[in-house]
């Protein structure tokens, strides 16, 4: 089919669009109704149709014939480690730890917290929580206690799993001190904490409260799969929003297996048996849905991959995996590239492997540059393709449609919206942009399936952040245009987010943790352009007054803090001091204006501000770092 025809069926009538879609995977009992709305009046996908993620991901390809076929590839630089695991190898690892949980009494709707490294175990762990009708909530390796606290306190988990340590090229990450940290800290305690030891650092086992992951895989009976309905949720998952706290991102059953398994299709056009690998981190959101579920539900083979595009050892490594794997599509972000690009920037390593087994690259998680989109281009000869995507989501918004037909790319645009995504440039007025004019993106309601039901035990917060801007639409958080051959160019966020190395990042959460210092008397984080992550925050404080803080040790200290309080993949550097922020009448800090300064790019002064003055001071201050650094 066309992707016209295919996006005209969608358009047309949405919920019968998605009725002859709901056949894509095996309900346990298919769906009467498609579209209905839940019990906050929000659109639902499937809600009575009954089925079982880690049944899609697992029995059934067994029983299709499957079961030797490798699930999951296992390939660590880091540990020098490979492990294929086939179907039924899966299946029987995640029965027999989902029958352990059973027995630790986690049941269905019960939340379970994940914080592991890049090893089978979190994709087992994930699976078993999916068998119970359990609701994970993976927190991504690289959060500090503070950040593990929260979410903590949000989701209320019945029960941690973790491992013994994180390993980053030359060095490890010890996980337990943090783990316990982060209970210490919250008023929430989980009642049971389950520890994978890794041979690399052992951590002890604090009893009673604390269970060894082998200790759980002993001494259960296999757990069958439960039934849940299409609206039972499958997953939290927390992102950062505009303000501190960060937003729990509500993940639906069967909305979420049915998009996964289209994607696969259109998207990624990949059939069972091919292998897929994601080369990210099963903490993001690329990491849940093209690391574990979209894969596994379509009978692909997916890689996990614990390690780096380069130093682990060297910037072969992607094609190295990828040759010795027969990937035929590879996704990472642009910034794994622009590593690689940096260290090999004639692609030397490319020429001693075998990739005739590769054939599209997917890029996403912040804006493809041209530049790195060339050179992609030019060294591998492979399809680029540029999609964009949310956490929120789960799948891509828009995108060059593989599945259905390839279009000629233009470099810096995500090409089309992808079917089921009715994607709007919206004016601040709520009105349809011309073609090519910039403004917020909005997706016209009913959002498709997969994305999200709504923020965990905050479903005002969901109104909020989502919908209240232009009645009707879901607002992005993006800005960008689409031009006359209706290709979509997004162009970055209009809200305070962030995106350092495609990692989503709130600058609200920065401010909260560096204005906390004893010193600052205010302050502001803005994210300025970085050659290799895409973005780096930027932190530009006032001092109390009387503040005799040497400037060198509280740009040390700051660094700490934020290090510590959010994470060392913050990739907090930079602090200015600064006598004063440029604000609106009404108090507003300028941050847009001051980014455009930091980036060398033109602005205009907005009428709204205080003191225009203060705008020069802060130009003089930037200008001066970024010539520092050039
Ligand atoms: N656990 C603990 N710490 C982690 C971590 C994890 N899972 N992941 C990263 N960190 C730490 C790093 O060790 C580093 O710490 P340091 O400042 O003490 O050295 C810091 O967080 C920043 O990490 P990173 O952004 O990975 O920087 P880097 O310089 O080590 O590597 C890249 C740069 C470009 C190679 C790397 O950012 C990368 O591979 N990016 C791809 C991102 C990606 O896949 N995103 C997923 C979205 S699709
Ligand atoms: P995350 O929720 O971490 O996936 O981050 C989502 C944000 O990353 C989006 O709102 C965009 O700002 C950015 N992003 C993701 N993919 C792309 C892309 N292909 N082009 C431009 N921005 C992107």
């Amino acid at each position: 089919m066309s992707y016209n025809a295919e996006f005209e069926q969608f358009k047309s009538d949405p919920a019968s669009f998605w009725n002859s879609k709901a056949s894509l995977i095996a309900w346990y009992k298919k769906p009467q109704s498609t579209l209905s709305k839940d019990h906050n009046g929000y659109s639902c996908w499937y809600a009575d149709g009954e089925l079982n993620t880690s049944y899609l991901c697992l029995d059934y390809h067994v029983k299709q014939g499957r079961g030797e076929q490798p699930a999951l590839i296992y390939d660590s630089p880091v540990t020098d480690t490979k492990e294929h695991i086939t179907y039924r190898q899966l299946l029987d690892r995640v029965a027999n730890f989902a029958g352990g949980l059973k027995a630790q009494g986690v049941q269905r709707g019960d939340r379970v917290v994940i914080y592991m490294p890049m090893i089978p175990q979190a994709v087992v762990a994930m699976l078993a929580c999916a068998r119970l009708g359990a609701i994970h909530s993976v927190v991504f390796g690289g959060f500090a206690s503070s950040e593990l606290a929260v979410r903590i306190d949000d989701a209320k988990p019945r029960v941690l799993i973790t491992a013994s340590c994180g390993i980053e090229p030359g060095k490890l990450i010890p996980y337990k001190p943090l783990v316990d940290e982060a209970i210490k800290q919250a008023d929430h305690k989980p009642q049971k904490v389950i520890l994978f030891n890794r041979p690399q650092l052992t951590a002890d086992i604090d009893q009673p409260r604390d269970i060894a992951w082998e200790e759980i895989e002993a001494n259960a009976p296999a757990a069958a799969p439960e039934p849940v309905t299409g609206a039972d949720p499958l997953y939290i998952l927390y992102t950062s929003g505009t303000t501190g706290k960060p937003k729990g991102v509500v993940r639906d059953n069967g909305g979420h297996a049915v998009a996964m398994r289209y994607s696969m299709d259109i998207i990624y056009d990949m059939k069972p048996g091919d292998v897929f690998w994601a080369a990210s981190d099963v903490g993001w959101v690329v990491g849940h849905s093209y690391i574990v579920y979209a894969p596994l539900i379509t009978g692909c083979t997916t890689i996990l991959y614990e390690g780096k595009p380069v130093k682990t050892p060297d910037a072969g490594a992607f094609w190295r995996v990828c040759a010795e794997h027969n990937v035929k599509a590879l996704f990472t972000a642009p910034t794994a590239f622009r590593a690689v690009r940096k260290e090999d920037p004639d692609a030397s390593q490319l020429a001693k492997y075998d990739l005739s087994s590769l054939q599209r690259l997917y890029l996403a998680g912040e804006r493809l540059d041209p530049p790195t989109y060339q050179w992609l281009r030019e060294k591998t000869g492979l399809p680029v393709i540029d999609h964009w995507w949310q956490t929120e989501t789960s799948w891509a918004i828009a995108g060059n449609p593989a599945g259905l037909e390839l279009f000629e790319p233009k470099p810096g645009s995500a090409t089309k919206p992808v079917p089921g995504f009715d994607v709007r440039v919206l004016d601040d007025e709520g009105l349809k942009t011309a073609a090519g004019a910039t403004g917020n993106i909005a997706i016209k309601l009913p959002l498709p399936p997969g994305t999200l039901t709504t923020i965990w035990e905050d479903h005002q917060r969901f109104i909020d952040s989502y919908m209240s801007s232009y009645p009707g639409y879901y607002l992005t958080g993006d800005e960008g245009y689409i031009d006359k051959d209706g290709y979509l160019f997004v162009l970055g966020r209009c809200d305070d987010v962030i995106n350092v190395a495609g990692h989503r990042l709130s600058t609200g959460q920065m401010e909260e943790v560096v204005g906390s210092h004893t010193a600052v008397a205010e302050c502001a984080v803005i994210g300025v352009s970085d050659t290799l992550k895409g973005q780096a925050p930027m932190g530009l404080v006032i001092l109390k007054d009387g503040s005799s803080i040497e400037p060198d040790a509280l740009k040390r200290e700051i660094r700490e803090k934020v290090r510590n309080q959010i994470g060392a993949i913050s990739c907090y550097n930079t602090t200015l001091i600064v006598p004063r922020l440029p604000k609106t009448r009404s108090g507003k800090i300028l941050r847009k204006t001051m980014r455009a300064i930091a980036d060398n790019k033109p602005y205009t002064t907005p009428s709204t501000i205080d003191d225009p003055a203060i705008l020069d001071e802060i130009r003089e201050t930037l200008e001066a770092q970024r010539s520092a650094t050039a």
